[in-house]
């Protein structure tokens, strides 16, 4: 391509010449003898009818009207520099004439003869006498062709035709022929283009995959140029296109192949002249593949289940097709195996699951060992899913003094999960889990407040947020306390034949039942008496008989399950039943009440000396009772449904002796008879503050008066059926 100076010097130029008158001469010769007349020819781009202006040796000596100016009959002196001009052009160029007074002349063009051109030279005789036997010489040696006469014309001149050249032959003079040699005139072929180079643009070797372009570089002579030169290209001596006008060969994308010696040549496009530049030769260089990395999207490699994971590698460096394989740590097999013109490709997973997690890295080769990335770790991260809430109480209830675990457990999940914990809408608390497996709390129930609604939530810290189990609704259940056993009489004695009610009553516990003794039997077990009717807490007897007097007694109950049972026995109240009237009847009684007490406190005494070595130890399970409510019942199933009738179990009033020491409560059965005096409670009772104290009861029924007994170290062996009792202390 041309610059913009050379463009300005070309337009100048065209300026010029255009500018510039043109002289000629005819005969075209540069070279005639003395006496021969030479016309000068004036011509311009201009159009006729101006004056010209005639110079020789740089001097005006003539204007004409014509463009032509004859000089007949030459003189020596006409000899030298011939110019003419026109007022719109320049000066022509100078045409040399040579007056000549020798017998033979060789007489050669008045211009420049470029490559290409015809050339003609004439062997000229004075007075256009015969010449016979002509020959041509070049620098000394002889170049007359075959069939020749007076002219020599080679019809594309090359520089090589450049030289002195001179002619002779045999003149006929009066009497003989004489030989005759003309004066030598130089001839120069001027060069029209010189030789061609081929150059590629850049320095060094071009690389794969760049471009590349070859120049063919050749300067055209200024007096020619005008001239059309075309290109053609070679490769390995092929010719690549065709001739051309283009100064450049292209190749966009280099490849190895296209590796080569290249060369090329320019020519007119007449192909009179074409000259062919040396070889140049190229060699595409292949960079190797090096600084192989490997990028994830999402970046950092955490992924969501499901998510599209991307896996890209890239080369730093590495030129042409390059095979790129992506491979997962542990796993001799490549995921995939891809060649392509690129410097990154992805290796796309559009879904990932769980099972994608791992270590991953690319390999890249073109041509070389495959070189590997860095590895890239990649979590596939699954969302928890819904949770399950258990809770380690059976049929949803609780005793207060349990210890329940709640367990959270999602069945999906990418670890660590964070399970949260809550009741009622207030927060509990909160494990966090690193691996598969629930969470779980303990939770100590210590009260009814501990009812209600428990849920749980699990969190990974994704996007999809925390999810919520199903609620699980806890009941407590509070055992039974504190049984008090009273009657609807201010006095012990009922006369028979009236009404009597006995209430029995509870400081706590959750939906009791009640049970009555009779002299330490059941009731129910009682017959033949009339019996009384039980209703809620009250025995009611509609018509008080002899037969009913005696001790009372009422246990409270409730359970949590057929093992689990709660039971509080009231203290004993005596009712004496007097017959109406006769005094020997009241004698009688009254003696029978004598004997009555006189028995009770044999049989105290009794007792009392064999309780004062009647131990026996249960395991402390001490529960703080708050402010008693009515314990709501819903849900906790009848007790005869549990079989608690069927089971029959035992009940015992036990106490404890030393509350304060330690971990392990002694209990001692107290039994206490009275008569004719309102029974006293066997301890004080606090309305705040109740401990209870369960104790397991030993299996065999035993008698009222064996009870102590069958409690004692010497009872020997105690089935642990897990009847539970309740002891008011302090
Ligand atoms: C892959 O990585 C290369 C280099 O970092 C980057 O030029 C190219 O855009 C990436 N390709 C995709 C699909 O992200
Ligand atoms: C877990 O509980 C502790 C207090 O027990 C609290 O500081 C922390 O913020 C809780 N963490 C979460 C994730 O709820
Ligand atoms: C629950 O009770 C156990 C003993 O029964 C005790 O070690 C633990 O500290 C209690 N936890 C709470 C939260 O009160």
């Amino acid at each position: 391509m041309l610059g913009r100076a050379e463009l300005l010097v070309l337009a100048l130029g065209l300026a010029a010449t255009a500018q510039k008158a043109t002289l000629t001469l005819d005969p075209p010769w540069s070279t005639v003898f003395r006496g021969h007349s030479v016309t000068l020819i004036c011509s311009t781009s201009h159009s006729p009818g101006q004056s010209f202006t005639w110079y020789h040796n740089n001097k005006s000596f003539r204007y004409t009207i014509k463009n032509s100016l004859r000089i007949e009959k030459t003189r020596m002196s006409d000899a030298g520099r011939y110019q003419c001009k026109t007022p719109g052009s320049g000066r022509s160029d100078p045409v040399l004439l040579t007056i000549s007074e020798k017998w033979l002349i060789l007489q050669a063009p008045y211009y420049a003869v470029f490559e290409g051109d015809p050339l003609h030279l004439r062997c000229y005789g004075w007075n256009e006498a015969g010449i016979k036997g002509i020959k041509f010489y070049r620098n000394g040696a002889h170049i007359t062709p075959s069939n020749v006469n007076s002219e020599l014309s080679i019809k594309q001149a090359r520089t090589s035709d450049s030289g002195k050249y001179h002619c002779i032959g045999s003149m006929k003079t009066t009497f003989t022929f004489t030989c005759e040699m003309s004066p030598a005139v130089s001839i120069s072929v001027q060069e029209l283009f010189s030789s061609p180079v081929l150059r590629a643009a850049g320095s060094g070797d071009p690389i794969e995959g760049s471009p590349v372009t070859l120049r063919c570089v050749t300067e055209l002579n200024p007096q020619k140029s005008d001239t059309l030169l075309q290109r053609v290209f070679y490769k390995d001596s092929r010719d690549l296109e065709g001739a051309r006008s283009s100064l450049d060969y292209h190749i966009p994308v280099a490849g190895l192949q296209d590796s080569g010696y290249y060369h090329c040549a320019v020519q007119t496009v007449t192909s009179s002249v074409r000259k062919w530049s040396p070889k140049l030769k190229i060699t595409v260089k292949r960079i190797a593949v090096s600084q192989v990395s490997m990028e994830v999207q999402p970046l950092g490699g955490q992924v969501m289940e499901g998510e599209r994971l991307v896996l890209n590698c890239s080369v730093t460096l590495g030129t042409g097709p390059i095979t790129f394989s992506w491979h997962r740590k542990g796993s001799s097999q490549a995921l995939r195996t891809e060649t392509q013109v690129s410097q990154s490709l992805v290796y796309e997973i559009p879904a990932a699951t769980e099972t994608d997690t791992g270590e991953y890295y690319c390999m890249a080769s073109n041509g070389n060992a495959p070189a590997p990335s860095p590895g890239v770790k990649v979590a596939v991260k699954v969302p928890v899913s819904l949770p399950h809430l258990t809770v380690s109480a059976t049929g949803a209830w609780a005793a207060i003094g349990d210890v329940v675990e709640i367990r959270c457990e999602s069945p999906r999940g990418s670890a660590p999960i964070v399970y949260r914990f809550h009741h009622e809408g207030a927060a509990l608390g909160n494990r966090t889990v690193s691996s598969r497996g629930p969470g779980s709390l303990a939770l100590n129930v210590t009260s009814e407040r501990d009812s209600g609604t428990y849920f749980c939530e699990a969190d990974n810290g994704m996007a999809s947020g925390p999810q919520h189990s199903a609620p699980f609704h806890l009941s407590v259940l509070v055992p039974v306390s504190g049984a008090t056993i009273a009657t609807d009489r201010m006095g012990p004695e009922v006369m028979a034949g009236e009404s009597l009610n006995l209430n029995c009553s509870v400081e706590s516990g959750t939906a009791p039942l009640f049970k009555w003794l009779h002299n330490a039997e059941e009731l129910a077990a009682v017959s033949g008496l009339g019996l009384p009717t039980a209703v809620g807490n009250t025995l009611h007897f509609g018509s008080v008989q002899l037969g009913h007097g005696g001790n009372y007694q009422c246990i409270a109950s409730n359970q949590l399950s057929p093992q689990r049972v709660f039971q509080a026995p009231s203290e004993i109240l005596a009712i004496a039943v007097k017959e109406h009237a006769s005094p020997w009847v009241a004698v009688a009684v009254s003696f029978l009440f004598l004997m009555g007490v006189v028995a009770a406190l044999v049989f105290y005494f009794k007792c009392w000396k064999k309780a004062e070595g009647m131990f026996f130890s249960a395991p402390e399970r001490d529960t703080q009772l708050p402010a008693q409510h009515e314990p709501p019942g819903k849900g906790l199933p009848p007790l005869g449904s549990l079989g608690l009738h069927a089971e029959d179990p035992l009940y015992g009033n036990v106490c404890p002796l030393e509350p304060e020491s330690g971990e392990v409560v002694y209990t001692v059965v107290n039994i206490k008879k009275t008569s004719g005096d309102k029974p006293k409670e066997t301890l004080p009772r606090d309305n705040e503050e109740y401990y209870v104290s369960y104790t397991v009861l030993a299996d065999p029924k035993p008698t009222w008066e064996s009870a102590a007994e069958v409690r004692s170290p010497e009872g020997g062996f105690l089935p642990a059926n897990d009847i539970y009792e309740n002891v008011p202390h302090l």
